[in-house]
């Protein structure tokens, strides 16, 4: 046991002194001959455990203990009383000031038994609090990496393709929606929101000549293209706090009816983060332009999603979204542009203006068209 701060309180020296004797060995002893005496030394020193005597002129020992809350809560707290004082003590010990009482006249091997237990206990509690402490930093630090790691993934591919990270923010907070009306719990909807910020995050191995690529797919470029959700989910790793993410992110591709990819699963067993990311990806992909086709208009992408309801999508997450966007879709687009809280988990793409979504493709597709006209 290390050295320890104590602190001894009582009116007569005599009895000071013999508590000095008795501690001074293994501790470092403070001494005060009334209550207020001790409080200042309480206010400068780190003290461990205090030994009071009760019965003193203008301030108890239980005064004291009460008092010395607010400068060293942690302190242990020893009471030194005589039989007379049972009442005071009670209170006291109810009130949750003493560890423990010390009747008079004191025995030394017991004082200094008590005393040593007395400091066991604080050592015990402040190795506690410390652990707490750093506890918590790695926690924060873990978290921090963590989306520090997701906003340099989603940054990367922002750098890659401006249309592509706009759509991933847009798809993620369209999911959220979609999740909170299906009622999901919050730490799903966390996830939720992940998986659609990084479901095509594995996009970043795609060549551009295949992402930028106006035409249609030769069945070879499909399969490059069709690999992604399982490079999603390689990227994302084992990144704690992202298991689930991860899941939805792979699976984001799956039909209702069995015939999507990786996995060919079906119905339930998509995981719902999923099955709701497919749908907000089907119609963000449906109402903003991309670089084979313009958009198709909230319209006829509802048409499109209740043609597809059963074999693609979830039913019930088709319907979600229809009862999200009775009005045109107007208020989920201005709640997704101008609304969405952006620190709902802490998580913020400063970078990314989905309002600009396709500004880039737009600039480069013109580019490319007085390129080839001139
Ligand atoms: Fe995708």
């Amino acid at each position: 046991m290390r050295r320890h701060k104590i602190l001894v309180v009582d009116d007569e020296v005599p009895n000071l002194r013999l508590l000095r004797r008795v501690l001074s060995e293994d501790h470092d002893i403070f001494e005060a001959t009334g209550g207020k005496e001790g409080l200042e030394i309480l206010e400068k020193e780190q003290i461990s455990l205090i030994i009071t005597d009760q019965r003193m002129p203008s301030m108890t020992g239980v005064q004291l203990l009460e008092q010395s809350l607010t400068l060293r809560p942690d302190a242990i707290k020893i009471l030194l009383t005589g039989y007379t004082d049972v009442q005071a003590l009670i209170d006291a010990i109810n009130a949750g000031h003493v560890y423990k009482y010390i009747p008079k006249p004191w025995d030394a091997d017991e004082l200094k038994l008590t005393v040593r237990r007395a400091l066991e206990a604080f050592e015990l509690k402040e190795n506690n609090d410390n652990l707490v402490v750093e506890l918590r930093a790695a926690l924060a630090e873990l978290e921090s990496l963590s989306v520090g790691t997701i906003r340099a993934l989603a940054d990367a591919l922002d750098a890659k393709c401006d249309y592509t990270a706009g759509h991933s923010l847009r798809v993620s907070r369209i999911a959220v929606l979609i999740g909170r009306q299906l009622a999901l719990p919050d730490d799903m909807l966390r996830d939720v929101e992940l998986g659609g910020i990084l479901h095509d995050i594995g996009k970043i191995g795609v060549p551009e000549s295949i992402l930028w690529k106006p035409d249609k797919l030769t069945p070879e470029e499909r399969s490059i293209m069709s690999r992604h959700p399982v490079k999603s989910a390689e990227i994302i790793g084992d990144l704690k706090g992202l298991v689930r993410a991860r899941e939805y992110v792979k699976h984001h591709h799956e039909y209702f009816d069995g015939t999507g990819y990786p996995d060919g699963l079906k119905g339930e067993d998509i995981p719902i983060g999923a099955r709701i990311i497919l749908v907000s990806d089907a119609y963000d992909a449906m109402t903003t332009d991309r670089p084979y086709r313009k958009a198709i208009g909230h319209e006829r992408a509802i048409q499109e999603l209740r043609k597809l309801r059963d074999t693609q999508f979830d039913p019930h997450v088709v319907d979600a979204l229809l009862a999200l966007t009775e009005d045109g879709g107007k208020e989920m687009d201005k709640v997704i542009k101008e609304q969405f809280d952006e620190s709902f988990i802490g998580l913020t793409l400063a970078s990314v203006d989905p309002a600009k979504t396709g500004k880039q493709y737009r600039e480069e597709a013109e580019r490319r068209a007085r390129l080839a006209n001139s």
